[in-house]
């Protein structure tokens, strides 16, 4: 990467501002954590720093609070989880900024996470004069909330300015990595598999995508605008109507890159347990929940033959079995290339999950929003505020 990363800078006897990205998942009363996927991966950056005798503050958003404190999305229930991870004591702050939280300022070896950054409206409206608060607590900025960096915030862009360097911290440097070789570089074929439910949704990862890849393979309801826009019959799938003809130029750019379902598991009615039924046709009152065997196989073949393979996005109603069969297959047929594979998005990193591959997958973004932007060619905001590499 052309940024400055953590292993460039002498840490010992600092104090390391580093941006992470703990937005996880919790219950609804906010107590428990249900999924600890990005507490994880920030773990090696934070080790790195203790190990060479850093004091950390580590600051995160979590969920979306509109400026104001809201109990249940304090950070208190990560502080534990963080604590168990790491094996020693993480002091919580009662807020961001502020006296009392630059009291708290940690000394080498010591830990302080800081409240919910979202607390303040200054954080996403990109305040100088919070940014540099934030900053006030630290002699270094690190930036290792890879799933953030397509915000232009205070804790994100705004701080760099008041700190002498702002570098990547590892995870930021893995994502970079492996997401600029999967789309920048790739080793040829290089295979996309994109799903999901709308063509809106990746509309600029679709238009980027045919630029790198040599096929892209289409599934979910996306699917069947493109093959309303191949003026074939969908019955009542999602179609989305206002974006037939935005499919069609697709289409006519991708030429033979752009590949579509040939066949289809059929409903009448999406609920559990539905009766349902495989053809290469959808009939007027029928609903497309799934990719059907014959396109399993066609896609397995592509993706065998791949040397890089980039995924976001379920090929069905992945999350009421069994119309989880051609994603979990595919989950496979990915794992079992031997290719280079960069996974984004939740749904396509829980497929993985079911089908027992998660370690046969080159790389699993954390990254959701943030990838889906890396994906479709744009900077990202917190990326391109890091120092440059002399
Ligand atoms: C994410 O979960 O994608 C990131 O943490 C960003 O969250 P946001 O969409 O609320 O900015």
């Amino acid at each position: 990467m052309s940024k400055l990363s953590i292993k460039d800078l002498d840490l010992n006897g600092k104090t390391i501002f580093i941006r992470v990205d703990f937005n996880v998942p919790l219950s609804p009363d906010g107590k428990e954590i249900t999924s600890d996927k990005r507490i994880r991966a920030s773990l090696p950056t934070i080790q790195y720093a203790l190990e060479r005798n850093a004091g950390v503050v580590l600051a995160s958003h979590l969920g979306r609070p509109k400026g104001k404190p809201r109990p249940e999305m304090s950070l208190k229930p990560i502080a534990t989880r963080l604590q168990e991870l790491l094996g020693k004591p993480v002091v919580m702050a009662p807020d961001c900024i502020g006296a009392e939280t630059l009291a708290l300022r940690p000394k080498p070896g010591q830990v302080l996470l800081l409240e919910n950054l979202r607390f303040h409206p200054d954080e996403e409206a990109n305040d100088p004069a919070f940014s540099k608060q934030l900053a006030s607590v630290a002699d270094i900025y690190v930036n290792d909330a890879f799933g953030s960096a397509h915000r232009a915030h205070a804790s994100t862009v705004g701080i760099v300015a008041y700190l002498p360097v702002a570098a990547a911290g590892l995870l930021m440097d893995k994502e970079i990595e492996w997401l600029t070789r999967a789309t920048k570089t790739p080793e040829r074929p290089c295979v996309a598999l994109l799903g999901g439910a709308k063509v809106s949704d990746k509309i600029e990862v679709i238009a980027n995508l045919i630029k790198v890849v040599d096929k892209l393979l289409i599934g979910g309801a996306m699917a069947y605008t493109f093959m309303r826009a191949q003026g074939k019959a969908t019955g009542k799938s999602l179609v989305e109507e206002d974006k037939i003809d935005l499919a069609k130029q697709l289409l006519i750019t991708a030429g033979g890159k752009l590949q579509l379902p040939v066949d289809h598991v059929l409903v009448r009615e999406i609920k559990p347990g539905a009766a349902n039924e495989v053809a290469t046709e959808i009939g007027a009152d029928q609903i497309a929940v799934d990719i059907g065997p014959k396109t399993v196989e066609e896609y397995s073949k592509i993706i065998g033959g791949a040397k890089t393979i980039i995924w976001n996005g379920p090929m069905g109603i992945f999350e009421m079995p069994p119309f989880d069969k051609g994603t979990v297959a595919l989950a496979k047929a990915v794992a079992s290339s031997g290719a280079v594979s960069v996974v984004g998005g939740g749904d396509s990193e829980k497929a993985i999950k079911t089908a027992g591959v998660s370690d046969k997958i080159t790389h699993v973004s954390t990254g959701g929003g943030a990838s889906l932007e890396f994906l479709s060619g744009l900077d990202l905001p917190g990326v391109t505020a890091l120092t440059d590499k002399k």
